[in-house]
């Protein structure tokens, strides 16, 4: 079963769950003596978490010289746009803390989203030291995702073909499902799952009903989404659906 590892952990806020997540990052980082990667998400949701690892206590305990930064997917448009992903993560932490090199943004002044993504693969593969995933080395130690109004996560959309690549690590998706319309970048579920923990964060009473049909569904991008290890969904309140409600 795709998400028998799936546990679903419920908080009280979005503070609370920015709080939850950062612990969790930090534990994923002290589990590791050597190099650390961690993968990104865009969107709304993680924007907390970003600002608490710049923040003390937490940013004091991350050993920023051996942790490396991906991004899970990007809008195709230029670094310095808004509405750049990496863009966000950089300027609410990465550009103060992080190294320079350790920063891996998808290059998105690549002539079109197909070509960005084979230079991101080629990264991620240089970085990993193999082209082939094997499932007793994950990739990332920690994937971060969201979950958007149509079921999707990174920029893998319902019923589009990128949701089925079982190759690749990163695809190009000429068309995005919802806002913003621009064309995508994205890692692929196995890439994405090659991981000791992906951590979903959702919040908000708009996020409810999507959660509810997530975790009921077999079949749409963020049910699909699971790691090789732990899958963790930190949920706030406001966005738990009623089933789990007094589990
Ligand atoms: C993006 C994201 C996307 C996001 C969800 C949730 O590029 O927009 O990576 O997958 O995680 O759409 O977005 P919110 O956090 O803004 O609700």
């Amino acid at each position: 079963m795709a998400n028998d590892n799936r546990q679903v952990i419920t908080v009280s806020d979005p503070a609370a769950l920015a709080k939850a997540a950062a612990e969790r990052v930090l534990a994923r980082i002290a589990a590791n003596s050597d190099r650390v990667a961690i993968c990104l998400t865009g969107g709304s949701s993680p924007k907390q978490l970003y600002q608490l690892l710049a923040t003390e206590p937490y940013r004091n305990r991350i050993p920023w010289p051996r942790v490396h930064w991906f991004i899970g997917d990007e809008r195709f448009v230029a670094a310095t746009d808004p509405l750049n992903n990496m863009g966000m993560a950089r300027q609410l932490f990465l550009d103060r803390l992080a190294p320079k090199a350790n920063i891996h943004p998808i290059p998105t002044d690549s002539a079109d989203p197909d070509e960005a993504a084979r230079r991101y693969q080629s990264e991620l593969q240089s970085f990993y030291g193999a082209n082939v995933l094997d499932p007793d080395r994950p990739l990332f130690d920690v994937v971060l995702m969201g979950v958007g109004p149509d079921g999707h996560t990174a920029s893998l959309f319902p019923d589009y073909p990128a949701i089925e690549e079982a190759t690749r690590w990163v695809v190009g998706v000429p068309k995005a499902h919802v806002e913003p319309f621009v064309p995508r970048v994205s890692l692929t579920l196995p890439a994405l799952g090659s991981c000791r923990e992906m951590l979903f964060e959702v919040a908000g009473a708009e996020k409810r009903a999507i959660l509810t049909r997530v975790l009921e569904s077999g079949n749409l991008p963020a049910s699909r989404a699971h790691s090789i290890g732990e899958t963790i969904w930190l949920v706030d309140a406001a966005a738990l659906p009623e089933n789990f409600r007094g589990r």
